[in-house]
């Protein structure tokens, strides 16, 4: 017992614990009734939470509380509702003639968005973002005139559809050019790199090489590349007069090209990967990208 000063002056007694660290006395004063009933009140709401909200982890998944609330249910009931109203829209670019859909203001419209943002999720990451592609690794840049394999709406619904040299899509565009390290001399390698620089319009190493690569090209390389070297839609093979580069036009690059062949493989986006409507508006959007045919 300990004498505690009141608000009156007078001294009360006061109850204490007992403790005491240097003559300082610990009181064992009850604790206020406001914060008591507030301590009561938030575990009557946690219990409530509890049983009203998914909560306790469980071993495969939490319980699942009795509202029925789930973010996840929440976020399908969105795309659900997304993707019923645009099931029309959806239908229609799905059914018309590709080569229609450029004329339907509103199909265009929708095709562009919707294109655009499965091109960020399914093509991006080999194309780049902007679609200018990633050179010496093959990814083609889309922005430009150059294509390999046709820049009509068609040949690029084709293309996307069902990829480049996969092995999952029996359609799948395909051609192969030879490793010619196991065909040529060392020596006619460099004679036919030289020509390819000087038909790609560079100055050619040795100019007295160029001159004797004219002839292997014309027999070796000339049935894909054509005979001037303007390429060939059908076989994929890029055009080597413009100084549009797949995988690189300096001399060392062409050495390897030549040598060890590329054999560039995309992968089939139709099938299981993305609906036909999927496909027509990311062909779409990439045929306005600016180089379309
Ligand atoms: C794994 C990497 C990869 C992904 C993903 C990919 N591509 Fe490709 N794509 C390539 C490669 C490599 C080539 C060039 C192949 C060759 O040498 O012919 C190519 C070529 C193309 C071409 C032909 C270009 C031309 O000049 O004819 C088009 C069109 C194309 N891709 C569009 C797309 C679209 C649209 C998507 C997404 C739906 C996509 N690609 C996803 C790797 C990829
Ligand atoms: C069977 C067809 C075929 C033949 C024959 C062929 N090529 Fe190719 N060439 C291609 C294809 C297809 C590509 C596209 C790259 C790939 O395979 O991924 C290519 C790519 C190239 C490239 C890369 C161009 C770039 O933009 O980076 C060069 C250079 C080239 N060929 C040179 C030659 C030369 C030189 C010969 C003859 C000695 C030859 N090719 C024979 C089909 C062929």
């Amino acid at each position: 017992m300990s004498k505690q000063p009141t608000t009156s002056g007078k001294k009360q007694e006061v109850e204490t614990t007992g403790h005491s660290w240097d003559g300082i006395e610990e009181y064992n004063n009850p604790l206020p009734r406001w914060w008591l009933w507030t301590f009561y009140a938030t575990i009557v709401w946690a219990v409530l939470y509890t049983i009203a909200y998914p909560a306790w982890p469980g071993i495969k998944e939490a319980t699942p509380g009795l509202l029925g609330w789930s973010t996840r249910a929440n976020v399908a009931a969105d795309i659900a509702a997304v993707e019923e109203a645009n099931a029309a829209i959806n239908e229609r670019l799905a059914s018309v003639e590709l080569t229609a859909i450029a004329d339907d203001p509103e199909l265009n419209t929708y095709a562009i968005q919707a294109g655009g943002a499965v091109f960020r999720s399914w093509c991006a990451q080999c194309h780049g973002s902007g679609a200018a592609g990633v050179q010496a690794a093959g990814y083609p840049n889309l922005l430009d005139d150059a294509w390999l394999w046709g820049g009509t709406i068609e040949d690029i619904h084709y293309t996307v559809a069902h990829g480049i040299r996969n092995e999952d899509d029996p359609d799948a565009r395909y051609s192969e050019m030879p490793a010619y390290g196991e065909i040529f001399s060392e020596e006619e390698i460099v004679q036919v790199v030289n020509y390819v620089q000087q038909m790609s319009g560079q100055t050619p190493n040795d100019a007295a090489a160029a001159e004797a690569g004219a002839e292997l090209f014309e027999y070796n390389c000339a049935a894909c590349h054509g005979e001037n070297g303007q390429g060939d839609p059908f076989q994929g093979a890029p055009n080597l007069t413009d100084a549009i580069w797949l995988y690189g036009g300096d001399y060392d690059t062409l050495m390897t090209t030549v040598t060890q062949a590329r054999f560039g493989v995309m992968p089939a986006m139709g099938g299981a990967e993305l609906s036909e409507a999927e496909i027509r508006a990311v062909a779409t959007y990439v045929h306005q990208l600016g180089g379309g045919q």
